[in-house]
């Protein structure tokens, strides 16, 4: 049988003494991997493990669209042409062409985050969760008191309310009636309906709420990193009623995206026939990492052709087993109710992921 397992700052021990985390702490040296892909943090946190890291701590594509080479001589043009990337290109569920007075274009979805919390007065927020974090964070550097529900319900009654759709990481998936029905509820107290849509390129079709901005009390925001598998160009998108795009536009002033940004963006947006492939191809990923994972003996609870979250007693263990392997992934420290299990994501594809999940077994044996 394995030894109780207790974590330090430089790892793993193979120990069991008072002071052990239950499973709901964070692991004390995962407390610095805040977000994926920090392969800096996990290098410190793991420092013997084989390089190159294999990074499947993300929800980004590992297959990126091709560049264009572009040179960012020029200064790109004011809003209007930050605009045009989403404007011009269409995800499932957008309108075919949105109108330019209903979109910001901004570095990277994350960006807009305060500037579209700051649009309501401070007040009652709440997020649906266990969610991407920074929307809690956010709204609470912006003046808000925010709480983080795990229903529904709740978010009726504040004057902020953020679903992040399909849900990072378990890849909840709400119906637009629902949503719709929500802005309605929150529209009678001049509430506002936040939907992060990060992963929505492979959302269900029809699910998107970017058409429905233009009437109503509710921002749509889109990042273009995920999908597109180029999170480093910082390019995502909001898309809101024309006065609060106004104000968002505002906010973020001229040339709030990098030139390049701007013509990779528009080249690849408008690339439906990639998109369209890219999407099967991910499918037909996230059923592979299923069955690996499957085999391994892992129960795959939730998760979207991006990212895959498996429920496990021993999180940590595994978390801390494929680091020192070299290969990064997920912990997740928040619970559903009632359950006392730890939560792991990874995204699709990997068979090298698969080869050194293996081993995890015999080791805790
Ligand atoms: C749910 C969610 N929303 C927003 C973001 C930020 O996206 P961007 O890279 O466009 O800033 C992330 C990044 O991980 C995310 O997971």
């Amino acid at each position: 049988m394995h030894q109780p397992i207790r974590i330090t700052d430089n790892g793993l021990d193979q120990q069991g003494e008072k002071g052990e985390r239950d499973g709901h702490d964070p692991p004390r040296g995962a407390a610095s991997l805040l977000h994926g892909g920090d392969l800096a943090a996990a290098r410190r946190l793991f420092p013997g493990a084989p390089e190159p890291f294999i990074d499947l701590s993300t929800g980004i594509n590992p297959h990126s669209i091709p560049c264009r080479n572009c040179h960012p001589k020029y200064l790109p043009g004011c809003r209007s042409r930050g605009a045009r990337p989403a404007h011009r290109g269409r995800g499932p569920g957008l309108p075919e062409r949105p109108s330019p007075a209903h979109v910001v274009a901004a570095p990277g979805m994350q960006m807009l985050l305060p500037l579209v919390a700051a649009l309501v007065p401070p007040g009652r927020a709440a997020v649906l969760g266990p969610t991407y974090a920074e929307h809690v964070r956010v709204a609470a550097l912006v003046g808000h008191r925010v709480k983080e529900v795990t229903d529904i319900g709740p978010l009726k009654a504040t004057d902020l309310a953020t679903i992040v759709n399909p849900n990072n990481p378990d890849g909840r998936t709400l119906g637009k009636d629902l949503l719709l029905a929500l802005a309605d509820e929150l529209r009678s107290h001049g509430g506002l309906l936040v939907v992060d849509e990060a992963f929505m390129d492979v959302g269900p079709a029809g699910a998107s709420l970017g058409a429905e901005v233009a009437r109503r009390n509710i921002i749509v925001l889109r990042s273009f990193g995920k999908f597109f598998g180029l999170a480093g160009l910082r390019l995502g998108f909001a898309l809101a009623p024309a006065d609060l795009a106004a104000r968002l536009n505002a906010s973020l002033g001229p040339w709030p995206v990098a030139g390049p940004a701007i013509v990779i963006g528009e080249a690849a947006l408008a690339d439906r026939s990639w998109a369209e492939a890219m999407r099967e191809s991910l499918g037909r990923g996230a059923a592979r990492l299923d069955e690996v994972l499957t085999d391994a003996g892992l129960e795959v609870v939730g998760g979207t052709s991006l990212f895959r979250l498996v429920q496990m007693q021993a999180a940590v263990e595994l978390f801390h087993h494929l680091g020192r392997a070299g290969i990064l992934v997920r912990h997740f420290v928040q619970q559903p109710t009632g359950c006392g299990s730890g939560f792991r994501r990874a995204r699709t594809g990997g068979i090298a992921f698969a080869r050194r999940l293996l081993h995890f077994d015999h080791e805790l044996d």
